[in-house]
């Protein structure tokens, strides 16, 4: 049983209004009149519920705010604000992101108590490992590390723009998830998040899916019909794998960055659309500039808010969390005699290094949680039981590059060289999986 502890934190001059003492009943309450007093506060002793005070507050301190939510998610938050303040959307998009509830000045002391009863029950519940109260969200991103706090913060930050983003990272690493991140704090929110994979779409098909076309444009068009582009009007499109586009659809992009208008295939009249472009890709595009595959023009148009998002092996304290969170987000899915991760494997995710990222983080645990035999997830289950201790005078980096090319050779033994079965495996793209054995010499 959780103990009823509460936080509360009094921001600027809400101290005038109440003393948390008066209102509150029946907590053992800890009190503070700052977000750094309330860090170290959290950092001494888990506080299941924290309540927040809020009167004014400028758009720096809901910043500051922001990112002290993010970092104490495991708490049930209550604020209590002033009326105009809810009316702020930055207030807004703070409470519906982090907080459990909340109240608006002046403090009825009944029904403030009442919710912070319920929040508490609610902390008491999440807190027991066997039960789940819904899936989790699958959007969000997880993660506590100082890489994933940073781009949390440039996620808000760019946001706030309506210029194009270019997300730079490695498969699997959550690229996708960033693009949809930055549109559902941006003020189109409301309006569609159309996610394109430009390497998925074949070159004849592209045109007429991005910009649409006109009634009998080519044989078979009987009917006119939107792009994507216009499907996002008012929202968010989302490029992937942007490097991809076939050269001359690079100009047609371009010329949409440039003038807000695209023609449908087909079309002599322009139309105009107004559409935030996000776009993605795994590879350095400068270097496919060198190579004359990307035009070095729509490069300076996309890449005006560069966003990179950090492998997987460069924030290895999110593992234990990110385990936890496909645990439950794939629950259904397991033999209900599982009830977690042995000692063992969370030793083993730790020092796996994860080339295919998140991606293959949540293939790995998928397959655990199906095949596992006994009540604990193994190492084996998990396919991570290549022992790699240090051999002799060997450096880190050294059984680094040995664990990923003994990784690869397993797993292509295990598909019968099928590379494509060995990169699912993996949980990479097969272009990534070709860049790795070249990389290690291996051949299929
Ligand atoms: N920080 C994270 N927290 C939770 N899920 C994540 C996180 N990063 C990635 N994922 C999940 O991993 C998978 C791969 O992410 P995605 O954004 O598609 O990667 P990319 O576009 O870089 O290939 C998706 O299912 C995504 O929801
Ligand atoms: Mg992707």
């Amino acid at each position: 049983m959780t103990l009823r502890r509460l936080l509360s934190i009094t921001l600027e001059d809400a101290a005038c209004m109440y003393a948390p003492d008066k209102v509150v009943t029946h907590w053992d309450l800890a009190t503070t009149d700052s977000l750094s007093e309330a860090r170290k506060a959290m950092k001494a002793q888990f506080f299941p519920v924290g309540l927040l005070l809020i009167q004014t507050t400028q758009d720096k301190d809901l910043e500051s705010l922001h990112s002290f939510l993010d970092g104490h998610q495991g708490s049930q938050w209550v604020g209590v604000f002033t009326p105009d303040l809810i009316q702020n959307p930055r207030c807004r998009a703070m409470i519906a992101q982090h907080l459990f509830d909340f109240h608006t000045w002046p403090i009825d002391p009944h029904r403030l108590n009442h919710t912070l009863g319920h929040a508490f029950g609610y902390a008491d519940l999440v807190d027991q490992p066997h039960i789940t109260l819904g899936s989790p969200r699958e959007m969000d991103l997880v993660g506590q590390s100082p890489a994933i706090a940073h781009l949390r913060t440039q996620i808000r930050k760019v946001a706030k723009a309506n210029a194009p983003v270019l997300i730079w990272g490695e498969s699997g690493s959550g690229k996708e998830l960033t693009a949809l991140a930055i549109h559902q704090h941006s003020t189109r929110a409301k309006a569609p998040f159309i996610a394109v994979n430009c390497g998925a779409i074949p070159a004849g098909l592209i045109q007429s899916e991005l910009f649409g076309y006109e009634r009998g444009a080519f044989t078979g068009a009987a009917k006119e019909k939107k792009g994507l582009i216009e499907a996002a009007a008012k929202g968010t499109l989302f490029l992937d794998e942007v490097g991809d586009l076939p050269l001359e659809l690079q100009a047609n992009l371009l010329r949409f960055l440039q003038e807000g208008t695209i023609n449908r295939v087909g079309a002599s009249t322009p139309i105009q659309v107004d559409a935030r472009v996000i776009a993605a890709s795994h590879i350095h595009l400068q270097s496919a500039v060198v190579a004359g595959n990307f035009r070095e023009d729509l490069l300076y148009r996309l890449n005006v808010l560069p966003l990179s998002v950090p492998a997987l092996r460069e924030r290895k304290e999110d593992l234990p969390l990110l385990s936890q969170h496909f645990f439950k987000l794939f629950e259904h899915d397991k033999n209900p005699r599982i009830t977690g991760f042995s000692h063992r494997a969370l030793q083993a995710i730790k020092s796996y290094d994860w080339p295919g990222n998140v991606r293959e983080l949540i293939n790995r645990i998928r397959r655990a949680l199906v095949m596992a035999e006994g009540r604990l997830i193994t190492p084996e289950d998990l396919g991570l039981n290549l022992s790699t201790p240090l051999r002799n005078g060997e450096a880190l980096e050294e059984a680094r590059i040995r664990a990923e090319r003994d990784a690869i050779n397993v797993c292509l033994q295990g598909s019968g060289s099928n590379v494509t079965r060995a990169a699912r495996d993996l949980g990479v793209s097969r272009m990534t999986l070709y860049r790795l054995m070249e990389k290690h010499g291996i051949n299929a």
